[in-house]
């Protein structure tokens, strides 16, 4: 139990609810009823819900998948097996995996009324734009007969997307292109199929690099979920009001798409491009240290790891495994890249604030070796955080749930009557 004491009224006694791992939360609802509420901004000390999918030791680096660390999960494990993992809480077994991988593939297509919403869109419209419309009009053909009190219909969803985001993903691209879609092979894994829809020429004929797709199915993987995150939290707060999933995990690729959070590779890229030429790194160093300068090291920090984010340990050998196989090491921007990473690891202002390189330091590299496009690169990240959002949607709405209702310190004008506008 936790006592709070407020003007030396009598202490508001408030339960403490225990972690399996990691900090115990003190309830605070009860405050509502004592007339106060907490605050808050940004959630920085705030539980919004329990889940037992994803745990984060920001200050240890550790990162753990229904128990499984995430490196193991790297270098032993699979994206789907993982999606797996996310969606019932335990690996599958060889059966369960092969029936899982069969069942996306199943699911891996898009109707044809769907592909006509991509010529609604300018060939140079942001794919994250068209993402965030064409998974929100899915929610159009599963809609009437979705029932989300059913458990068959939750898991349905969850396949249907995980198997159908990377096809769109890869449509976005080709629509900007002016190509033609390209359907996915039964033949090829979920990476390697999302290779081919991005890259093979209009006969489909393409020889798919395995390194690359374990580049990439690694990619995927290391992106699948990270608690309630500001996107993962937008599809709970959207799905608190019983929206079709189809529309919450639209709202969560919106949020995603903001440069603080999946966005974040895009603008290492677009950072590095103003940064120009190794020699202008200590100035734009200095810059990210200047208090009066908004500017910031993109790919640098973030919210819950104050350590080195063991996603991004992953990442950068991935790195340096893409850069050898397309010998592409001498890249200028790569080069400044690692160069950039160097001096930050030693300065001491990053070093007090505990700023390390996180996941998106490094995909962004690895996309742009790979020839993905750097407005693709948040379109990735989606693909890989969809079994995530769902998983924790699937969560929610698996038990009885509120719906999410935040408050707020009012600061405005207090009452006031109205003023006739000749009067004003
Ligand atoms: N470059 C320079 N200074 C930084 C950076 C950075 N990238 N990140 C944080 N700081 C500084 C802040 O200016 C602040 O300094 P001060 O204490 O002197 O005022 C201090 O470090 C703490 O920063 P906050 O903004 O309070 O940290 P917060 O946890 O709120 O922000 C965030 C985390 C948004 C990720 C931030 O580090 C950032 O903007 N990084 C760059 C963008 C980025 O890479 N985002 C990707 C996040 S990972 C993901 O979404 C998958």
């Amino acid at each position: 139990m936790a006592s709070l004491t407020v003007d030396s009224k009598d202490p508001i006694e408030l339960p403490v609810h225990a972690a399996s791992v990691g900090p115990d939360v003190i309830d605070v609802s009860e405050l509502t009823n004592q007339g106060y509420f907490t605050y808050d901004p940004g959630f920085v000390s705030t539980a919004s819900c329990n889940s037992n999918i994803t745990y984060i030791d920001g200050d240890e680096g550790i990162l753990l998948h229904c128990g499984y660390p995430i490196e193991q999960l790297a270098e032993r494990s699979d994206f789907l097996e993982l999606c797996y993992l996310l969606l019932n809480g335990e690996l599958p077994s060889a059966t369960e995996k092969d029936d899982f991988v069969g069942e996306i593939r199943r699911h891996s297509k898009v109707d044809d009324q769907l592909r006509n919403f991509f010529t609604g869109f300018r060939r140079d419209a942001h794919p994250m734009a068209m993402m965030c419309g064409v998974v929100g009009a899915l929610a159009a053909f599963y809609h009437n007969s979705l029932d989300i009190t059913d458990a068959s219909h939750r898991r349905d969803t969850a396949h249907r997307l995980i198997a159908k985001m990377p096809i769109l993903a890869a449509m976005s691209r080709r629509h900007a292109l002016g190509l033609p879609f390209i359907d996915p092979r039964d033949d090829l894994g979920y990476a390697g199929n999302f290779l081919h829809m991005m890259f093979a020429p209009a006969d489909g004929d393409y020889e798919v690099n395995p390194v690359l797709a374990r580049a990439f199915d690694r990619i995927f993987l290391l992106h699948a979920d990270h608690e309630q995150n500001a996107s993962t939290s937008t599809v709970r707060l959207a799905g608190s009001t019983g929206a079709n999933p189809y529309a919450c995990i639209a709202a969560g690729i919106a949020a995603l798409w903001g440069p603080a959070h999946g966005g974040a590779n895009e603008a290492v890229l677009n950072m590095l491009a103003e940064i120009g030429t190794p020699e202008n790194i200590g100035k734009f160093v200095k810059r990210a240290k200047d208090p009066d300068d908004p500017f910031r090291i993109m790919g640098f920090g973030h919210r819950v790891y104050k350590n080195y984010d063991p996603r991004a340990r992953v990442m950068q050998q991935t790195c340096r495994e893409v850069l050898d196989e397309l010998g592409v090491e001498n890249d200028p921007t790569l080069q400044m890249a690692q160069q950039l990473e160097r001096i930050a690891l030693e300065d001491e202002y990053f070093v007090d604030r505990r700023l390390y390189p996180n996941v998106d330091f490094y995909s962004g590299i690895i996309l742009r070796a790979i020839g993905i496009p750097e407005d693709m690169f948040t379109v990735i990240f989606t693909t890989g955080r969809t079994p995530g959002w769902i998983a924790h949607w699937c969560e929610m709405v698996a038990v009885p749930y509120k719906i999410g209702r935040p408050r707020q310190l009012y600061t405005g004008a207090s009452r006031r009557d109205f003023v006739p506008i000749e009067k004003r």
